[in-house]
């Protein structure tokens, strides 16, 4: 059984059609990225997994259990299964770095609170901020808060983590220590979907590269398979720009 199973996915804002057949299994343990120009439908993908976008077809499966995106209740348990990860990473900025990560699970899933501060700060060490647990928001770097963002995440235990370009909005030195903290996650087994740019990394850590280009999958396949031998011609024009620079 696949970990994620993704068969004839479309989506649409109005008449708008932004997603359209998308067919993709994910494997327990596997990294896939997804890589295309701006527009081709790669954050609507994620959105529409976790029940921000409504579907218009297809179907979503999560470890065999079908989600029906018009059930509040199955909604609620894909976001149980599957967390996301943005590229404005949205603390809350009166809270510090233990409160952002442990609200979630103490007020929404309604867990132990000593437990759940337990958690938390195996997983801030994890992401490398084991000093910053009474650090509030104003007083972390960019990459720190997005790792606090990323521990926010994995807080709420989930199956599937779904990354949209969490490093697009740092600075380019800030970048490697978010990226570590992802290789790190992929070495520890998390199963992962992730939309970046960086396409060095995105080489090195992914399973399986997926191209979207106008809402549909035009290419999937190893890394090395899709960035150096891309077979549609939309693939090599996008390669042959992104790479360049
Ligand atoms: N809230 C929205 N309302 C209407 N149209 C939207 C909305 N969000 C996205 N779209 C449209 O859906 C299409 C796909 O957008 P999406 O954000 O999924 O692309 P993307 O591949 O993530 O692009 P980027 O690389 O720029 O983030 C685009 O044509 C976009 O204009
Ligand atoms: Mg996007």
């Amino acid at each position: 059984m696949h970990h994620l199973k993704i068969t004839n996915l479309s989506s649409a804002y109005g008449k708008n059609v932004v997603l359209t057949d998308v067919s993709l299994t994910v494997d327990k343990g596997q990294v896939i990225s997804l890589v295309g120009p701006s527009g081709s439908g790669k954050s609507t993908l994620l959105r529409v997994l976790v029940g921000l976008t409504p579907p218009t077809g297809g179907t979503v499966e999560i470890q065999g259990e079908l989600i029906n995106y018009n059930s509040k209740s199955s909604i609620k348990l894909s976001r149980d299964r599957m967390a996301i990860v943005f590229q404005q990473y949205n603390l809350f900025q009166n809270m510090d770095v233990m409160g952002n990560v442990t609200i979630a699970p103490i007020k929404i899933k309604k867990r132990d609170r000593k437990e759940v501060e337990a958690e938390a700060e195996d997983l801030l060490e994890r992401v490398g901020l084991a000093d910053k647990l009474t650090a509030y928001p104003d007083q972390l770097s960019g990459g720190q808060q997005q790792r606090v963002a990323i521990a926010r995440a994995l807080a709420l235990q989930p199956d599937l983590l779904l990354l949209d370009e969490v490093t697009s909005a740092l600075d380019p030195e800030l970048v490697t220590e978010v990226l570590d903290t992802i290789r790190r996650l992929a070495s520890d087994g998390m199963t992962m979907i992730i939309v970046s740019h960086e396409m060095g990394f995105v080489r090195e850590i992914s399973d399986q590269v997926v191209m979207m280009d106008e809402g549909r999958i035009i290419e999937r396949g190893l890394p090395a398979e899709i960035f150096d031998k891309p077979t549609t011609d939309r693939a090599r024009e996008f390669f042959g720009k992104i790479l360049r620079h």
